[in-house]
């Protein structure tokens, strides 16, 4: 049994989503646009020892089974998340996020002028790039702490 194990205890249906990046499982939260309104159970570990990351952060989601579209865009903030689905307490599927094309609803732009700030009902829509993402919009590019531009979330969650 590894010390995650011991720090959280193990869900009978749901999400566990694993191996994110020491810190980031608030705005991992806040990306896949759960604030605890819907009723969903909500486990997190927070700077857990990790044999293969040192430290990691751990949210478990139980009575959900997240996308692999709606987990994608945690590839941006936790590229070595594991996303684990468990049904009746077994891990039944346990994927790695891959990288986006593109994001969409997540992320604010940082431009004021943007066509996305200027309250119409355009959805904010990101490329992937290598190092960051580019809005499509106005072609604003965001490279460091992206986190810092997250909107309200999916409104589809
Ligand atoms: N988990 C859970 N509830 C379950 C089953 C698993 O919360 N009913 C959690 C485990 O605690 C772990 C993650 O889901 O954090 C993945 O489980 P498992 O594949 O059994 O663990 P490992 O083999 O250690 O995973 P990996 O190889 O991805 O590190
Ligand atoms: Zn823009």
């Amino acid at each position: 049994m590894t010390e995650t194990e011991l720090r959280v205890s193990k869900i009978q249906n749901g999400t566990v989503l694993d191996h994110l990046t020491a810190g980031e499982a608030l705005h991992v939260l806040a990306m896949l646009g759960i604030d605890g309104s819907g009723g969903e159970t909500v486990s997190l570990g927070m700077n857990v020892p990790s044999d293969r990351l040192g430290r990691k952060d751990v949210v478990k989601v139980e009575g959900r089974e997240l996308s692999d579209s709606e987990a994608e865009v945690l590839s941006l903030i936790a590229p070595e998340a594991t996303v684990n689905i468990v049904r009746d307490y077994d891990v039944v599927e346990k994927r790695r996020v891959e990288r986006p094309e593109e994001v969409s609803g997540v992320l604010t732009c940082p431009n004021s002028e943007c066509i996305t700030n200027a309250g119409e009902p355009a959805d904010p829509t990101f490329a992937v790039l290598d190092d960051g993402v580019r809005c499509e919009y106005c072609g604003e590019i965001v490279r460091d702490d992206i986190t810092a531009h997250l909107g309200d979330g999916p409104q589809s969650v």
